[in-house]
């Protein structure tokens, strides 16, 4: 499955889910999961996502692996999202800063 990692905690651009055919990405305040049992490994998202956020589970950027688990685990409580939304009004200032994962919201 496709993972989504550090980078898209506070950007969640949404861009992500237009793109998705088997409506594999699930929402939470301010990050996206994708669920490994729904996603078909399509690869379609990853060249949407402006945050480069997107990885293959066996591409996943050193110091990422525990997104992994956290999409798996996320993706079972959050609610499925299928439609683009508005970014964070400071998405882009987010964008690129490291070590987002104190920030996440569940
Ligand atoms: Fe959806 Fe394809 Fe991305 Fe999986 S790889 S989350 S199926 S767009
Ligand atoms: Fe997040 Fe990128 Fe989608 S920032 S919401 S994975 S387009």
């Amino acid at each position: 499955a496709f993972v989504v990692t550090d980078n898209c905690i506070k950007c969640k651009y949404t861009d992500c889910v237009a793109v998705c055919p088997a409506d594999a990405f699930f929402a939470g305040p301010n990050f996206l999961v994708i669920s490994p049992t729904a996603c078909i490994d399509c690869a379609l998202c990853e060249p949407e996502c402006p945050a480069q956020a997107i990885y293959q589970q066996d591409a996943l950027p050193p110091g990422q692996e525990d997104f992994l688990q956290l999409n798996a685990e996320l993706s079972e409580i959050w609610p499925n999202i299928t439609e683009v939304e508005p970014a964070p009004a400071d998405a882009d200032v987010w964008n690129g800063v490291p070590d987002k994962l104190k920030y996440l919201q569940t």
